[in-house]
């Protein structure tokens, strides 16, 4: 069986995808850009829309192949780059004037399902977890990396309590052989949290959630990705962000919240000051989950959240509370591998 006729075999749903319509509202036509194309789901539903065009980017080479079939059904419309969205201002030449701008972060059904990316814990093949324009593998970062910063990487990103306990394990295994498939490390995994594992997911999940965030550098990505988004739109312009795990949810929180009209007075005994330097409308505080119906149908939707926010005519900047509030993530993305 070849990688693409695997890839058609997936179901593949496009998660949140009547509440993301609802936002941006594409029967009144405009730009969109679809920053995490994937199989193409949101752009596809966008572009049922007579008076659409849609930018879409997409890190992992493979979508080529879904972005290539509706360039030929929307060759006026649609346009398709591979790119990291830390690099959104490759396109901002382009004056697109988007309506909205859409992340629908992390890995997708394609992805996941394909074993030879080495991001399920059953994967023969090579520990790799890259999505595409990596600049190392898991296999580098589980072999390369000493025990300290294991240990730091798998709490940290994996919100793992066991992360020293784990990088010990993997630093013993290591020592007496390479570790280079997937099924493998989840095997390593499974030993490490033998007396200490009482939650009922595959013990493995955390620290291959931390593994995979540090070889994509997702956290970092993220950021960059909405100061870049957050420059490209103008007055009006929507941005969208769907997530599925606390730690991307807190930076998505912490920098709507940073850049926004609900961005706090200093004391609560203070008047909040009038402030002309926000750069967003947030429309509500708390994040819209899936409905019912849809967890049904699709499982991996139960983590989703969505939060949005409508830009206003002030310029980019960056405040104060930024470096403390972005850093760390920074320095543990960043460790050389
Ligand atoms: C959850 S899927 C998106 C699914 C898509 N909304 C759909 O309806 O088909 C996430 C996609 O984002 C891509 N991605 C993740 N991080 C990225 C980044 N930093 N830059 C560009 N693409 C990224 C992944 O390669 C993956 O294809």
């Amino acid at each position: 069986m070849n990688a693409t006729m695997s890839l058609e075999k997936i179901k593949h749903y496009p998660v949140m995808l009547n509440q993301v319509l609802s936002i941006i509202s594409p029967q009144h036509g405009g730009t969109f850009i679809d920053c995490t194309f994937g199989g193409g789901g949101y752009s596809q539903a966008i572009l049922k829309f007579p008076g659409t065009k849609v930018f879409a980017i997409d890190r992992d080479k493979l979508t080529q192949e879904h972005a290539d079939s509706l360039e030929k059904r929307f060759p006026k419309r649609f346009n398709f780059l591979q790119e990291k969205f830390s690099n959104l201002n490759q396109i901002a030449k382009l004056n697109l004037n988007p309506r909205a701008i859409i992340f629908d972060l992390g890995i997708s059904s394609f992805q996941l399902f394909d074993k030879k990316r080495g991001f399920s814990f059953e994967s023969k093949n090579f520990l790799n977890m890259e999505m595409g324009l990596n600049k190392y593998s898991a296999y580098n970062v589980i072999n390369l990396l000493s025990k300290e910063d294991l240990a730091k990487i798998i709490k940290v990103l994996g919100e793992e309590k066991d992360g020293k306990i784990i990088a010990n394990k993997i630093v013993n295994y290591r020592s007496k052989k390479p570790i280079k498939t997937s099924e493998e490390l989840a095997h390593i995994i499974r030993n490490a949290k033998k007396k200490h594992n009482n939650y009922n997911k595959n013990p493995a999940t955390k620290t291959f959630q931390a593994i995979r965030i540090f070889v994509n550098q997702e956290l970092t990505e993220l950021i960059l990705g909405l100061i870049e988004a957050s420059k490209l739109l103008s007055n009006g312009g929507i941005l969208i962000v769907v997530s599925f795990h606390s730690l991307e949810d807190k930076i998505v929180k912490n920098f709507f919240n940073l850049y926004s009209n609900l961005r706090k007075s200093p004391s609560r005994y203070l008047p909040i000051k009038e402030n002309n330097s926000n750069l967003f409308k947030l429309v509500s505080k708390k994040p819209l989950m899936p409905e019912a119906n849809e967890i049904k149908d699709n499982i991996r939707s139960r983590s989703a959240k969505l939060r949005y926010a409508i830009r206003n005519n002030n310029s980019f900047f960056y405040p104060k509370e930024f470096k403390y509030m972005f850093e760390n993530y920074f320095k543990l993305e960043s460790v050389v591998v």
